[in-house]
């Protein structure tokens, strides 16, 4: 089938291995999207053994003949991009002549990144545990319509004039609120319009280049960054990203409207992590717990900080597949439940007169056979297939691919997508 526009969004907290189901699917589009978030997003790629880790450049870029666009939902950090880019390019990959940035994209300024930080310190203990990116304030900043973006380096003058009078009631509230050293001006342009020979060849109109592959008949990959649960409004507010990390973004994060999306993936880990503070009820902090973040090697892929291991919280996911109307499916790191005696999915929480949440759980038995790397879904062991048959039931969609090692040939896709 043509045409076929495709959306791949994580369901719980991210990490959930979006990164490496898109490259996958990357091979039957024309062009992959990142429409929200910006370098909080840490997407790992495994081809043939090599790993890539990609923060702001979609997950489809080792294909070589496909276009790779930035919307303007993303908050775009110029240095982090452009050592991305490079470091892409030292590994052979070529990325400028197919990448496309929107002009309308914010611009992270070095007082977003000081912001982030010194906000983060004042929360002391209620701290959100952010990734210290300068993502949050750069969004305040967008939706205060004031924010900087890509368009605006192409007027110096009025460049300067934009960014002394934020510099002004930012390096206020960094001095006399925080007690922080101030940004200058000198540095803002250091990470920005000294950039701009350099950028101008990438930088476009997405909304237009996407209504093109529209009009062709060429499919397009959005992939979403973070996870549904991290989303501004409808996640663990207020231990959450700054963005929409949920289908619906798509429309504001790139031009491409709503009814041009054909079939939307949710990518769920077989059971549950978090990077960062927060509500997390089904969190194991028992040996369990820790067998798990050792298997699966839970750590971040952009902090480097240990992630918080639980069990599969279908619960939450049963919200998820309805407010981004998943169509179907993938679970991911399957292979790290292997050897697991009993595996419990949480399927309901008890809230007390407190508040405190309490996950209800139904017991499925594990299995002995190993599922790493295996290829074919009737291989799978029985009780392994029955415990996706049980989350497909509680969800009421189809697992359509399941993912059994890091590596892009260590998938089994039960349906074709595209
Ligand atoms: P993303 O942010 O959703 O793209 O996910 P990350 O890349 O941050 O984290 C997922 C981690 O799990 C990465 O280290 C992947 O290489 C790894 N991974 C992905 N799928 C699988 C899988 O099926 N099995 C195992 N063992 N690891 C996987
Ligand atoms: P990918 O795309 C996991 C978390 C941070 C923190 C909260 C807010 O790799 O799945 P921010 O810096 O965005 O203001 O931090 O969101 N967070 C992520 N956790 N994966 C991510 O991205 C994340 N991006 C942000 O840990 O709890
Ligand atoms: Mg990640």
């Amino acid at each position: 089938m043509t045409n076929k526009n495709l959306v791949v969004i994580g369901t719980h907290w991210g990490d959930e291995g979006k990164g490496k189901i898109v490259d996958l699917l990357t091979e039957s589009v024309t062009a992959v999207v990142r429409f929200q978030g910006g370098h909080n997003a840490g997407h790992t790629l495994v081809v043939e053994g090599k790993k890539t880790v990609l923060h702001l450049i979609p997950s489809g870029i080792l294909h070589p003949n496909v276009r790779c666009f930035i919307g303007n939902g993303v908050v775009l950090s110029i240095p982090d991009l452009l050592k991305e880019i490079q470091e892409l390019e030292n590994a052979g990959v070529a990325v400028r002549d197919r990448m496309m940035i929107s002009l309308d994209c914010p611009i992270i300024m070095p007082y977003h990144v000081a912001l982030d930080q010194s906000v983060e310190q004042r929360r002391g203990n209620q701290k959100i545990g952010t990734t210290g990116r300068g993502i949050g304030p750069a969004y305040e900043d967008k939706v205060g319509r004031r924010g900087i973006r890509l368009r605006d380096l192409l007027d110096k003058e009025q460049l300067v004039f934009k960014l002394e009078e934020l510099l002004h009631h930012h390096n206020f509230m960094l001095e006399q609120y925080y007690g922080a050293p101030p940004v200058t001006l000198q540095a803002c342009l250091a990470a920005s319009y000294d950039f701009l020979a350099e950028l101008t060849p990438m930088m476009g109109d997405v909304l237009s280049a996407l209504a093109g592959f529209r009009k062709t008949g060429a499919s397009v990959l959005f992939e979403g960054a973070q996870g549904a649960l991290l989303d501004i409004d409808h996640g663990t507010y207020p231990f959450v990203t700054s963005s929409n990390t949920t289908a619906g973004a798509i429309s504001s994060g790139c031009g491409v409207g709503p009814r041009y999306l054909d079939y939307i993936l949710g990518i769920t880990k077989a059971y549950t992590t978090r990077v960062g503070e927060g509500p997390f009820p089904t969190e194991l902090k028992d040996d369990v717990g820790r067998r798990l973040a050792e298997k699966g090697h839970e750590f971040g892929a952009t902090t480097g900080r240990p992630r918080r291991c639980g069990w599969l919280d279908v619960h939450a996911l049963q919200r998820v597949v309805e407010m981004n109307s998943l169509t179907g499916l993938c679970i991911t790191k399957l292979d790290v439940l292997d050897g697991l005696k009993e595996i419990a999915l949480c399927t309901d929480y008890e809230v007390d007169a407190a508040g405190d949440t309490t996950p209800v759980y139904e017991m499925m038995p594990g299995w002995e056979t190993p599922t790493e790397s295996v290829k074919s879904f009737s291989e799978l062991p029985e009780n392994a297939r029955a415990y996706l048959a049980r989350i497909e039931a509680l969800c009421g969609i189809p697992i359509d691919i399941i993912s059994t090692g890091p590596d892009r040939s260590e998938t089994i896709i039960k349906r074709t997508l595209i």
